[in-house]
């Protein structure tokens, strides 16, 4: 760091369709983060549908809330997509020079996006220059999404300089706190509402990202359906509230037949991840996300794969106070506060 050129923190800003999530940390010297404001506001499913945001004025009224009543003066924000919004692919180049593939990058790209490239932020990063060809990892973000989820930040007086991916800001959340596996095959699953995002990560290095159409509103539809109640009878069912008479055993048969379906939907993911990868063994599978904490998941993940199954705790190596931060609290909000840690730890300018 430049004496005199202090880094400015980023306020990690999660908009997720079921709750928009807040983290700001602060980076002392040697490198260690402390947390200075965390929060977590439940978000009405019609405002964020499907990835993308209907009422704009009424995430802006949940996030300002928060910000108000944590008392967050940092104006530097940062958000984060997922899903449809992002494509991210790994192109392989014959060497050239950077000039050269600033260039050709939209060209490239063009033919391995799912949406047109004059419809997206492009951005890319050069993994590998052999002396004939290159490996870049291009990323790409829908244009009108991108302007949604920032125009929020601006709506909230504050200014967006950082729009990340979920898949990366998990990976900087665990990276940050439990170090790049080295030695193994890990896979990442921030288990949301609407999606999980899956990144891999094979000896040190992120290998594969997907985000896959499946969360925690799978299990509340699940029990909606099976057992006739509302929405919000369902997701109190579901973490674990008494509603009516319904037995916690009838709950838990549901839950598992969904979580089963789930496995099966993550083991396609790998078997997918295998085929085009020199990798045939995932070794690890870490959980974050508000649905990491979902009844037995982390067991029938277990069962499913016989591989060990980690909640992660994104705080693990981050300093708080805990008459400001009740540990009871923070470890419930934990997994669900991964994306926000992950942009939290980047720095203006990074
Ligand atoms: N204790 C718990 N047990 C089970 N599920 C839980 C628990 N706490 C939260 N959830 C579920 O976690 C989900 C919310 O997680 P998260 O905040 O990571 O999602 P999101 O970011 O809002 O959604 P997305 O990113 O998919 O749009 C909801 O489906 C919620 O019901
Ligand atoms: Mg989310």
């Amino acid at each position: 760091m430049l004496l005199g050129k202090k880094k400015k923190n980023i306020v990690g800003l999660d908009i997720g369709s079921s709750a928009v999530k807040l983290v700001e940390l602060k980076v002392g010297r040697g490198g260690r983060a402390s947390l200075v404001h965390a929060g977590v506001a439940p978000l009405s499913p019609e405002a964020i549908v499907e990835g993308t945001i209907m009422d704009s004025s009424l995430v802006v009224e949940v996030a300002g809330r928060l910000i108000r009543e944590r008392g967050v003066k940092n104006p530097n924000f940062g958000v984060s997509l997922a899903g449809m919004n992002v494509a991210i692919r790994k192109i392989h180049l014959p060497t050239m020079s950077e000039a050269e593939l600033a260039e050709s990058i939209p060209w490239e790209a063009e033919q391995y996006l799912p949406f047109p490239v004059s419809d997206a932020n492009l951005d890319y990063v050069v993994l590998e220059t052999g002396p004939e060809t290159m490996t870049v990892l291009a990323v790409a973000a829908k244009k009108d999404r991108v302007a949604d989820y920032t125009s929020v930040v601006s709506q909230l007086g504050k200014t967006p300089v950082l729009v990340d991916l979920d898949v990366f800001a998990i990976q900087n959340a665990y990276e940050y706190n439990y170090g790049a596996p080295e030695d193994r095959v890990v896979a990442l699953a921030n288990v949301g509402a609407y999606l999980t995002n899956i990144n891999i990560l094979a000896h040190g290095q992120s290998v594969f990202w997907r985000d896959i159409i499946w969360g925690g509103n799978n299990f509340t539809e699940a029990i909606q359906r099976e057992l006739h109640v509302t929405r919000e009878q369902a997701e109190a069912i579901k973490v674990g509230e008494r509603v009516g008479d319904v037995s916690p055993q009838t709950v838990f048969g549901i839950i598992n037949a969904v979580a089963q379906d789930f496995a099966e939907e993550l083991k396609r993911t790998f078997d997918f991840f295998y085929t085009t990868s020199a990798h045939d063994r995932v070794e690890e599978i870490v959980l974050s996300g508000g649905s990491a904490h979902l009844l037995n998941l982390d067991q029938v993940l277990k069962d499913r794969f016989s591989v060990p199954v980690e909640i992660m705790n994104p705080f693990k190596e981050i300093a708080y106070s805990e008459t400001e931060f009740p540990p009871e609290w923070l470890n419930r909000h934990a997994p669900a506060l991964a994306v926000a840690v992950g942009m939290a730890l980047r720095t203006v300018g990074d």
